[in-house]
């Protein structure tokens, strides 16, 4: 008896002590994230669905460059994003993306790695990292981060070694070609074929140690890795083994699907040239290539994968996505973020039918066996409220980004957030071209510009529209110097939005009505129920001009068939909205204006950017 006493005795200690040292740890367990789910069998469909944890989560974007400076640098970093653990907690996300936490020269912010197995000197050490994941993990949250592997930073170590010589071991890990004559300059040679890189000018370097060209579809200082070369590949599966090893749940796959190069490489037709990564994505190993990948990394963890989908139509995604082909679960696929878009930076007119005929034929294509995202921003495009929503007044800003939030949480896929959308945050007021830090916006400044193209006004003024700079200004904490995103007397790596003083998480946790309260009621309320998981999803009302309606359904054995109406006013005027034949509203779970109570459930009085969901 008295042994067992004194057990007790050195176990609570052992709990006492454990919660001083490690207080992370020490935090009450968060409840499960999807009440509901957490009891369901997972070896038992759901509406033909197999049920999975990143099916059911909801994924929160950080940019760690801009999330919180911790060092007074000036520059976001690991430790920053441990101390809003629970920040993100409390909104109710579950997963986490991080952006490139590596090892970086950063002419591409981290997208250009130098070291696979390092953290980058300005974001923290390795210890930091860990700790970071503990964090995450202490608070039933889950961590993917940014697989980088279709290029290299040439600062790589397999780089420096692969442009030494043409019989370093390393030289084919990279794409070398000899260039093709010059006929006007014979000591010049010309690129070996006709590709241009994404971020202006050829794809194509020349490297005068081995007077050869190598090829790098972004940056020059990114060259692309040669997938076709096993060890390359076994290389790249022995870094996902590395970090997966650490306790990581996933990768977001940077332009995955262009690691397979076309055989020999020849020029591009003029109806290529349009769209290079229609072809540079299809390319005839890819699928082989994350076979493999899977069968020797993925299948051995339970992971979270997401591929950018660069270069691939609706139709062809179930190449990649569909479960019994075991390569990636879900990929993001571009048709929504850039519906209001045209080539480079121009604007494309766009209807809210065109927006609805793409969930609509997602919910079409995409089957039972296969899994969709549903996102409208990343560090890669405009703010989501400048984007989509309405920023003509305060109000309008408020209320639109809350619809935007709405739909993005209640439509079919796992829905991805980005940093500061919780927030309502907008895009920054760029007048000039040194307010712009991003590699994009540099080269095409110099191709366009001063190529003789368009004028610096007409630049400045798309780039201010469309630049990626827009969503990677620092996140708004506080209404301090620096938005609380540094201490007060550094200089943020990129201004801060002037807009903090009253856009700010500060400002918006003592506010009820504000949009981070509504996102977290909208992320509990996409929690609560499976049908917005699983449910099937359909358009009400596919042609009319304003109005966004939409339902989602489950049905299973048993049990009653659970229905949820969704009504979105895509419009700065009030409408008075008859539901279609049949449907009436019924109980009003969430919505963004203080709506008074529908004398008729079949007409609904919307406010301008009124959003509201129902059960019925
Ligand atoms: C896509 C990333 O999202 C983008 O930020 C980057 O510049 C390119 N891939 C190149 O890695």
């Amino acid at each position: 008896m008295i042994l067992r006493v004194n057990r007790l005795l050195v176990f609570a200690l052992f709990l006492a002590l454990s919660a001083i040292l490690n207080p992370a740890q020490a935090q009450p367990a968060a409840p499960a994230a999807n009440a509901d789910l957490a009891e369901h069998d997972a070896g038992q469909l759901i509406n033909g669905y197999k049920p999975a944890w990143w099916k059911e989560a909801v994924v929160y974007q950080i940019y760690p460059r801009s999330f919180q400076d911790s060092n007074g640098d000036g520059i976001g970093d690991l430790n920053g994003i441990t101390t809003h653990l629970d920040y993100l907690q409390k909104l109710g996300v579950n997963v986490i993306w991080l952006s490139p936490h590596y090892d970086s020269p950063n002419a591409d912010n981290g997208y250009d790695i130098r070291d696979y197995r390092k953290v980058m000197t300005e974001f923290g050490t390795m210890d930091d990292f860990d700790r970071m994941l503990a964090g995450i993990k202490a608070r039933r949250m889950r961590l993917i981060i940014d697989l980088v592997v279709n290029h290299t930073s040439d600062e790589h170590h397999w780089f420096a070694e692969s442009r030494s010589s043409k019989d370093n071991p390393y030289r084919d890990y990279y794409i070398w070609r000899d260039g093709r004559p010059n006929p006007d300059n014979p000591s010049h040679p010309l690129p070996p074929n006709n590709y241009p890189s994404f971020f202006s000018g050829p794809a194509w370097q020349y490297d005068p140690a081995t007077k050869q060209f190598y090829l790098h579809l972004f940056a020059v200082k990114q060259p692309d890795l040669n997938w076709d070369n096993p060890k390359v590949r076994q290389d790249v599966f022995s870094l996902m083994r590395f970090w997966l090893d650490k306790g990581v749940d996933g990768f977001r796959m940077d332009v995955i699907p262009l690691i397979s190069k076309q055989p020999g490489l020849p020029d591009l037709t003029a109806d290529q040239l349009a769209n290079p990564s229609r072809l540079w994505a299809n390319g005839p190993h890819r699928d082989e290539y994350l076979q493999q990948m899977n069968r020797e990394v993925l299948s051995k963890y339970d992971v979270m994968t997401v591929g950018e989908a660069i270069g691939i139509e609706l139709t062809e995604e179930t190449n990649i996505v569909n479960s019994e082909r075991h390569e990636l679960n879900m990929v993001f696929n571009f048709d929504a973020v850039r519906l209001n878009r045209g080539a480079g930076y121009t604007e494309r007119k766009w209807t809210l039918p065109d927006l609805k005929a793409i969930y609509d034929n997602h919910a079409r294509v995409l089957g039972k066996m296969d899994w969709d995202t549903v996102f409208l921003s990343n560090h890669d495009n405009p703010r989501l409220v400048s984007n989509y929503g309405d920023t003509s007044t305060p109000e309008f800003r408020v209320r639109s980004a809350k619809l935007i939030e709405t739909m993005l949480l209640t439509l079919r896929g796992t829905p991805f957030l980005y940093q500061g959308d919780e927030l309502g945050m907008t895009n920054y007021p760029f007048t000039r071209l040194d307010q712009f830090n991003d590699i994009e916006v540099k080269n095409a400044y110099q191709e366009r510009v001063l190529g003789g193209k368009m004028t610096e006004a007409q630049f400045i003024a798309e780039s201010q529209r469309f630049g990626r700079d827009n969503s990677r200004t620092p996140m708004q904490w506080t209404s301090a110097p620096n938005a609380g995103f540094t201490t007060a007397d550094a200089k943020p790596w990129l201004a801060v939005n002037p807009n903090y003083t009253s856009i700010n998480v500060a400002a918006e946790l003592t506010d009820p009505e504000s949009v981070y309260h509504y996102t977290r009621r909208a992320i509990a309320l996409r929690h609560a129920h499976l049908a917005f998981v699983y449910g099937d999803y359909k358009d009400l009302d596919p042609t009319h001009p304003h109005v966004f309606a939409y339902s989602r359904t489950l049905t299973e054995p048993g049990k009653p068939t659970l229905r949820f109406l969704v009504v979105l006013n895509f419009s700065k005027e009030a409408i008075d909205y008859t539901l279609p034949e049949g449907i009436k509203a019924g109980k009003l779970l969430l919505a963004n204006v203080a709506s008074t109570a529908e004398a008729d459930e079949s007409t609904l009085h919307l406010a301008a950017w009124e959003a509201r969901v129902y059960s019925y």
